[in-house]
């Protein structure tokens, strides 16, 4: 594993073995404090970021190691005209590792053609979000103790949420795994994810527009915003962007121990009255978010771990 681009990158056994190296760090932080002594890590954010950004950030520095890098393209050369692939090149000199947002789908994989050192794609325009599907994962198995025999329901604009394209990738191939995709039809997924999914033989899942009738079968409620950036009309974003709102009254009908999650940032899709709710997880994912980048970063530097 050289880069980490897409979550279709990582095989079974790597989700398998990162989440294993996440849980170890979680639980033993002063083992890890110094395996990256010496090592920086490059945060290159073409793209407004809390989550993603500060977490690696903070994952490096937990691992003994340094940061830097910008946090939006106006900072940057990129807003004299800068390629992508001319910033890698001399970033490769730098540092040892680049974490990479950018609006532009494809940009961290442009950039790791011309990379000395490992790219990972912290989200790049409505494709992909690998380092988010991993916080999911690590956070299901955490929580619900398995990644198979999961009705997980995805809601909201699932036509420009990278994190939900990223996810039913990756847990398309455990068993007995079934998807309910909610949204309006204008944010339904699109048919390249569907034709992925196809190929690999993945057809367990249904479309509604009803979060009240989808609810009750989950055992994973996936919340997500409507992206605001990526509408190219304000008006079809005005329309669009309540159409779910999680509160109490829809709770009730969920099973006792449905685990809620959402990528964040949350606008109004959630009620702040379901974050008291034990079945409310997403501030916790958060934090999974953290471990998981720890495990990725030790992995792709190769330095030593400890778990086994
Ligand atoms: N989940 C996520 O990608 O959040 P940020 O946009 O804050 O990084």
């Amino acid at each position: 594993m050289k880069h980490l681009l897409d979550s279709m990158d990582l095989s079974i056994q790597d989700i398998d073995d990162l989440i294993n190296l996440a849980i170890h760090i979680k639980n033993n932080r002063t083992m890890y404090r110094d395996v990256c002594k010496y090592k920086k890590l490059a945060t290159l954010f073409y793209e407004p970021s809390t989550r993603t950004r500060l977490s690696f950030e903070a994952a490096m520095l937990e691992l003994g190691g340094s940061v830097l890098g910008f946090s939006s393209a106006n900072s940057s050369s990129a807003s004299k005209g800068e390629s992508v692939a001319d910033t890698i090149r001399v970033v490769s000199s730098y540092a040892d590792i680049v974490a990479m947002r950018h609006p532009l789908e494809g940009a961290p994989m442009v950039a790791s053609r011309f990379s000395r050192i490992p790219i990972i794609n912290a989200g790049d325009g409505g494709h992909n979000h690998p380092t988010q599907t991993l916080t999911d994962l690590l956070t299901i198995k955490s929580e619900k103790g398995r990644l198979d025999n999961i009705t997980i329901g995805m809601c909201g604009d699932l036509k420009f949420g990278r994190t939900v394209h990223s996810l039913a990738k990756a847990m398309c191939r455990y068993e007995n795994v079934k998807f309910v995709f909610i949204s309006p039809k204008e944010l339904r997924v699109p048919d390249y994810l569907k034709d992925e999914l196809k190929e690999h033989n993945f057809t367990n899942y249904t479309e509604t527009e009803s979060l009240e009738m989808a609810i009750p079968e989950l055992d994973i409620l996936y919340m997500t915003r409507v992206q605001k950036e990526r509408f190219f009309n304000e008006a079809d974003y005005i329309r669009l962007k309540d159409s779910y709102i999680l509160d109490m009254e829809k709770m009730s009908l969920a099973k006792s121990d449905m685990a809620i999650l959402h990528p964040l940032p949350r606008v109004n899709e959630i009620s702040v009255k379901v974050d008291n709710d034990p079945r409310a997880l997403y501030f916790k994912q958060a934090e999974y978010g953290k471990y998981i980048r720890m495990a990725l970063i030790c992995r792709l530097l190769e330095v030593e771990t400890y778990e086994n």
